[in-house]
């Protein structure tokens, strides 16, 4: 039999309790970690931020604004008009049109509307058909090749992308059977 003092076993038992306990604390069950969301410093509840925005896709711009829409739209047609109208080339074709100013307003007014409906700008054009509007006015595919320079200019002049000014004028080429009558 295994001698030994009652102290002796005493500081024992209390060294194997103090162990186990300390054991059974350690791996006791976690305390909960603060919610990030909800218990930011420990006092009042933290506000949730905003659920996160759906992104609006963002719609194209139709050649229509990229020309400036209707300011700029109408901008470029009055530019484009003075310069037919100064135009030596063009003097057969628009001199009865520059001296009377009802026509002149409803031509500019035309090709504004007509400029806005083929380029994405949601008019209505209410003008005349090419081929009626260029009747009887005999124009020559020289005329037709000085009008296409002008309005070249003017795009040059407003600055206008060149993917955007064959847009127009593969659309414009598309008129010149209907404008230029044999
Ligand atoms: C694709 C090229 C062209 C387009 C898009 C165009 C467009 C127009 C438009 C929208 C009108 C007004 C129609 C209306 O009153 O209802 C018009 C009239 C007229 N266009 Fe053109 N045009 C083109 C080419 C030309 C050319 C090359 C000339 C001469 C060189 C010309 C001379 C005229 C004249 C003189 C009028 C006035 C007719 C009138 O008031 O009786 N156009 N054009």
């Amino acid at each position: 039999m295994r001698k030994g003092t009652f102290a002796g076993d005493r500081e024992r038992w209390l060294a194997v309790v103090l162990a186990l306990g300390f054991a059974v604390g350690a791996c006791g069950p976690p305390h909960p970690a603060p919610h990030p969301l909800t218990e930011g410093d420990g006092g009042s509840p933290a506000e949730l931020p905003p659920p996160p925005q759906q992104a609006t896709p963002a719609v194209p711009k139709t050649l229509y604004d990229r020309l400036g829409g209707k300011e700029g739209v109408g901008q470029l047609i009055e530019a484009f008009v003075q310069k037919l109208y100064g135009e030596k080339r063009l003097n057969r074709a628009f001199a009865k049109l520059k001296k009377d100013a009802a026509r002149d307003t409803k031509f500019r007014e035309m090709l504004a509307e007509q400029l806005c409906a083929e380029t994405g700008g949601g008019c209505t054009y209410a003008g005349k058909e090419m081929k009626i509007a260029h009747k009887g006015l005999r124009i020559t595919n020289a005329e037709w090749h000085v009008f296409i320079e002008k309005f070249t200019e003017i795009l040059v002049e407003r600055k206008v992308e060149e993917d955007d000014q064959s847009e127009i004028f593969s659309m414009l080429g598309k008129m010149q059977k209907e404008v230029v009558l044999k």
